[in-house]
């Protein structure tokens, strides 16, 4: 049974936490890229406005073949309290009908809960199974600190039985 992780990442610290849990989970890994350029401060604005309302974006690669994977993992950096477009978008594009889903956020600080509900209803009407979740805190963090915090994760939530 193959595994995938799935991810957007503006800042690389959501990049950083998949690409540990790739390696420690031995799974695929595929970025999803925004088009829409979103550096600079006055962009977060949009970003966030973006994210709030759900606007979707370009996204590469436009489509992702997940037949070939049992259990998905997606991963999201929290803006305003929502996934980023990208993954909006991805959820929206990719098809997760029949397929068990293990969701992740990075975050400052709040708004975590909000954005794996959001993401667990979407990839639910969808015909996805959530199987469980968990949110990295990377404010203060270097990214040899998150890449520790998601080791421990793994351990703490015994991912590695999954899709084995
Ligand atoms: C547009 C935008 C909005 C954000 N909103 C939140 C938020 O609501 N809550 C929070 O805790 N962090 C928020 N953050 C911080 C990011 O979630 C956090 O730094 C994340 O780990 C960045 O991941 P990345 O480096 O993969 O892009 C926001 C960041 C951006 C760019």
């Amino acid at each position: 049974m193959k595994n995938v992780v799935l991810y957007y990442s503006r800042t690389r610290k959501t990049a950083v936490a998949s690409k540990k849990l790739a390696d420690e989970i031995s799974a695929d890994i595929i970025e999803i890229e925004d088009l829409k350029s979103r550096s600079g401060a006055l962009k977060y604005i949009n970003a966030s406005m973006d994210a709030v309302r759900e606007i979707k974006t370009d996204i590469k690669p436009e489509m992702v073949d997940l037949r070939d994977y049992n259990l998905i993992y997606v991963g999201t950096p929290v803006w305003a309290g929502k996934p980023a477009p990208a993954i909006i978008t991805a959820i929206d594009k990719y098809n997760f009908q029949g397929k068990d889903v293990i969701l992740f956020a990075t975050l400052g600080g709040s708004g975590g809960k909000k954005t794996i509900k959001r993401m667990e209803e979407k990839i639910e009407v969808r015909g996805g199974r959530i199987i469980t979740s968990f949110l990295i805190k990377t404010s203060g963090k270097k990214m040899h600190e998150i890449r520790e915090e998601v080791k421990n994760k793994v351990e703490e939530m015994d991912l590695k039985i999954y899709g084995v």
